[in-house]
């Protein structure tokens, strides 16, 4: 922003420069990026503006420690942050490029988006642009209405558009083991006393808090939901705000997430996968909850691998239908996860002492 001189007064007067558009769309995009989803809303993420363009990094600070020591979901997170991120510049139709993990000294870096000249930007991703507000966790109960197949085509298509394998599953057989293998783990993480209570610190009644679930955006608990996969137990203080009945059951729309590969770099894929797929969910007027117990315990894990003949590494499933909306989870405020070092450049020193500009 450019301010008249007149208006510094005569005796303060500051060299103020231009925030380039390449700014304004990457600090658009940050924006964007914040309202991805994370496991537990835990938001591990950090950015950096600087004329390099934009960074973004894992913030090991909110890696929940006992449910992912490996940094799996941190990963996951990350790249939907990530997809947001780009989902926002094609929509600013700002040309850019993304470097994924491109310095290995420095392990936190996930990506570097730089200003590209002459790259196309991508309509398919800037159509995705308005739905990002409007994407939200789902725990309630479905309606009756059946997935449309073309809405499952297109969420397969989705995936495969970022290099993941997104698996429908079908056979009844397949959803019986689906609903065994959550039912295994979700029972095993929850007679651990070191699971619940990082759970208990990452719910929060608070109105005031900016991350972690609310319980406003859970099932209250009280032993009677009996549901096929059951959804995470958030309810840690018996404050969940949702209808106990949430009715999660074998027979609905539930597709697995996965990669080729089950590397750091594989799970920031899925994360961009998982958002691209969401998004799409969200803009056909469907809602998702996600399920990542069977993935938290490594047997299980692998289990569902062999016994759903996935051929990939799972990362995720995904229960797909229509539901009211819910009260919309916290985001921190964006000068908690950006470093923009573009604004030290913007007001530089005061005009005539040589030499002093940051
Ligand atoms: C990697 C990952 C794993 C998640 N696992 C679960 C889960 O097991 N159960 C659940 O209810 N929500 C899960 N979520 C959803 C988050 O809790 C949710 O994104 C977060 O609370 C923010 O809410 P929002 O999605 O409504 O913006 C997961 C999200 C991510 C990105």
């Amino acid at each position: 922003m450019a301010l008249p001189r007149a208006a510094l007064g005569a005796s303060t007067q500051y060299m103020v420069t231009l925030s380039t558009p390449r700014d304004t769309a990457l600090h658009a995009a940050v924006a964007r990026a914040m309202l991805a989803p994370s496991v537990h809303n835990t938001q591990p993420w950090q950015f950096r503006l600087s004329s390099d363009g934009l960074d973004l990094f894992i913030d090991r600070s909110r890696q929940l420690a006992v449910l992912d020591p490996t940094g799996r979901q941190l990963c996951l997170s990350a790249g939907s942050a990530l997809l947001n991120a780009r989902v926002s510049l094609a929509a600013s139709a700002c040309p850019v490029s993304v470097r994924r993990f491109p310095d290995r000294d420095r392990p936190d870096l996930v990506a570097r988006i730089e200003a590209s000249i002459g790259v196309a930007t991508d309509p398919v991703l800037a159509a995705l642009d308005p739905v990002v507000e409007l994407r939200q966790t789902n725990r309630r109960r479905f309606a009756a209405d059946p997935v449309p197949a073309e809405l499952v085509a297109t969420l397969v298509s989705a995936a495969a558009a970022e290099g993941a394998v997104l698996h429908p599953v079908v056979h009844n057989e397949d959803r019986q083991t689906l609903a065994r293998l959550s039912q295994r783990a979700d029972a095993a993480q929850n007679v651990d006393a070191a699971y619940r209570a990082e759970l208990r610190a990452w719910t929060s009644n608070d109105p005031t808090r900016l991350d972690g679930v609310r319980a406003a955006a859970v099932p209250h608990v009280d032993g009677t939901a009996g549901d096929d996969v059951p959804i995470r137990d958030f309810d840690s203080q018996g404050a969940g705000w949702l209808p106990s009945q949430t009715h999660s059951s074998a027979s609905q729309c539930l597709l697995v997430l996965a990669t080729a590969a089950d590397t750091p770099q594989a799970w920031v894929q899925a994360g961009e996968a998982l958002e691209r797929v969401w998004l799409e969910i969200t803009r056909a007027g469907f809602v998702a909850s996600l399920f990542t117990q069977v993935i938290e315990v490594a047997a299980l894990r692998a289990q569902l691998r062999d016994e759903l003949r996935l051929g990939a590494h799972p990362h995720l499933v995904l229960r797909v239908g229509r539901a009211p909306v819910t009260a919309a989870s916290m985001r921190r405020h964006i000068g908690d996860v950006l470093d923009d070092r573009t604004d030290q450049r913007r007001v530089s020193a005061p005009l005539g002492v040589a030499g002093s500009s940051p």
